[in-house]
């Protein structure tokens, strides 16, 4: 079965959008809890969050909070930099899936580069797999990039479905083929493939053709869908529709 979980950054984008200089405002909205326990009634696998550097949306308290109170897995977005890694080893997320992360971009941009970044993500993952969290990298469809990751000791890798999304006919189909390979290859190395970035119920099927897929992060499609047909409603019908992948 095809695991979905469901990204809520931006739901604290909206809080930020005018909380962000009142943090504990009595009037802070929409709250963060509110917004995961309506993913887990929908029947969501787990949470992700990204606890990005500038704390734009996700900030340190709702990761605390969301590890305390959620029913479901906790998967920790989040660059490999010093300051992030300590408070994921003090968090204990279920996941962490590694991000490449630059102030600038709107939203994570592409895959890790894990070839020129190996030693400090093999560090990290080392520290986060003691302390009980299993670790997956955002990869680009790129085998070479896939190989590099089980040298790192990743549990994971999560495919970088952005290219895919945004793409169409022939230019979809050759995504479709890139990702499967990788996907094929990850898997034959043992890690477990997940795959996320853009997808949408208008695109999910076109990336059934990917064998081995575990689980699906979505954000941006579900809570822009939910401003009309509420979370949960959101999150169950991208579920009904996942459950036609046939691995
Ligand atoms: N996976 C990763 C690694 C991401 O950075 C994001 C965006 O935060 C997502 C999945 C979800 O992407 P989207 O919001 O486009 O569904």
């Amino acid at each position: 079965m095809l695991h979905l979980g469901v990204n809520i950054d931006h739901v604290a984008t909206l809080r930020q959008a005018r909380y962000a200089q009142m943090p504990g405002s009595p009037n802070a909205e929409p709250l963060i809890l509110e917004a995961a326990r309506e993913c887990e009634a929908a029947g969501a696998h787990s949470i992700t969050v990204h606890l990005r550097a500038d704390r734009r949306h996700i900030v340190d308290a709702d990761v605390f909070l969301l590890k305390k109170e959620l029913r479901v897995k906790l998967n920790l977005e989040m660059g490999n930099t010093p300051e992030i890694v300590e408070i994921a080893l003090r968090v204990r997320p279920d996941f962490v899936c590694l991000v490449p992360e630059n102030r600038q971009e709107i939203t994570t941009e592409g895959g890790l580069d894990v070839t020129a970044h190996a030693s400090g993500l093999k560090e990290t993952t080392s520290r986060l797999q003691a302390n009980g969290t299993r670790v997956s990298f955002f990869v680009d469809p790129v085998l070479e990039h896939i190989r590099a990751c089980a040298g790192c000791g990743a549990d994971m890798v999560e495919l970088h479905t952005g290219t895919f999304a945004n793409a169409s006919g022939k230019e979809r189909d050759a995504e479709v083929e890139r990702l499967s390979a990788a996907a094929e290859l990850a898997h034959a190395l043992g890690l477990q493939v997940n795959a996320g970035h853009g997808l949408t119920m208008r695109n999910v099927c076109d990336l059934f053709a990917v064998p081995h897929l575990a689980e699906l992060n979505i954000g941006h499609h579900l809570v822009a869908r939910a401003i009309t047909t509420g979370l949960r409603e959101s999150v169950r019908e991208m579920l009904l529709v996942m459950g036609g992948y046939g691995g």
